[in-house]
């Protein structure tokens, strides 16, 4: 035993489907430690946190993007004597527009956030989340099974979370430790104004699900151990017909609906 105390870390708390998580975490008795840019509101949720008789929250101030957080978070961590036993990493953001006419850092920025900066975090605690019989929960998104023509870098981020976590989830397996990817449709929270999109519609309504119910089926799934959670019963049946689907029948119906949706004005 390494004598720190285990913590379930949440990166993107301060908003949407993370805070959700956080509370869901907390309501279930697992100390945090909560990570984002905006530790004002990371400050308010851990204070509400406690309110509801839960454990003060850690708060970890950092930009996720940047090549060094994983270290930056580590430190952070060691400094108040804790190590994960869950990590959940849902920091994450999108963009909606032609790939070849977006600002390329920005798309670096993502893929660095989306896709390195959990990579790292996946990665750097497995002893910790060994140890203490833990797991790891990467959010992933409907968007991971469908090339995306209008977010193409953002879906190529969710296509390697999912094809990261799943291979992950086998080779930890043996070491006792769950990794779950949660697969969620649209969900009304700040994504959509940070991709491009505020005010017009992020996708079908009888898709959508509440960043509660979205957290809810992650933290069940990871405790029961399983691989994919895609929340929602017609999501998870959307995602079984796009296997069937053929790629050029799927990538004319994706470039219709992001035609459609750019047009349509704003409310
Ligand atoms: N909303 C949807 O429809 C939807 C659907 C499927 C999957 N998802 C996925 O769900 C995850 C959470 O999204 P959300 O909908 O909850 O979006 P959100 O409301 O915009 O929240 C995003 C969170 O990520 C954090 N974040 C963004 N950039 C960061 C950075 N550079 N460093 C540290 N933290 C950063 C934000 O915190 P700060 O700004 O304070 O840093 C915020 O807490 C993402 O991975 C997203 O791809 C969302």
């Amino acid at each position: 035993m390494s004598g720190l105390r285990p913590v379930t870390v949440v990166t993107g708390a301060s908003a949407g489907i993370g805070a959700a998580l956080a509370r869901v975490f907390a309501r279930h008795c697992h100390a945090l430690a909560l990570v984002a840019r905006r530790e004002d509101r990371l400050r308010m949720l851990a204070d509400e946190i406690v309110a509801g008789g839960g454990v003060r929250p850690l708060v970890i101030g950092a930009d996720l993007q940047r090549p060094d957080s994983v270290r930056a978070v580590a430190d952070a961590l060691a400094a108040q004597g804790v190590e994960p036993q869950y990590m959940v990493n849902n920091a994450g953001f999108g963009l909606v527009g032609h790939a070849a006419a977006l600002d390329r850092a920005e798309q670096m920025a993502m893929i660095d956030l989306n896709m390195r900066t959990l990579a790292g975090l996946s990665l750097a605690f497995v002893d910790s989340l060994a140890r203490h019989k833990g797991g790891i929960l990467n959010v992933g998104s409907m968007a991971g099974f469908l090339p995306g023509p209008g977010m193409t870098v953002y879906y190529a981020t969710k296509a390697f979370v999912l094809s990261f976590s799943e291979a992950l989830h086998s080779e930890l397996k043996p070491r006792g430790v769950r990794v779950t990817v949660l697969c969620p449709g649209p969900v009304p929270t700040e994504f959509g104004q940070r991709a491009g999109l505020s005010g017009r519609s992020l996708s079908p309504e009888i898709l959508t699900q509440s960043a509660e119910q979205v957290a809810e089926a992650g933290y069940r799934g990871l405790m029961q151990g399983r691989r994919t959670v895609v929340p929602g019963l017609v999501n998870k049946a959307v995602v079984t017909a796009i296997r069937f689907v053929p790629r050029r029948a799927l990538l004319a119906l994706l470039d219709a609906r992001q035609r459609r949706r750019m047009s349509a004005p704003r409310t």
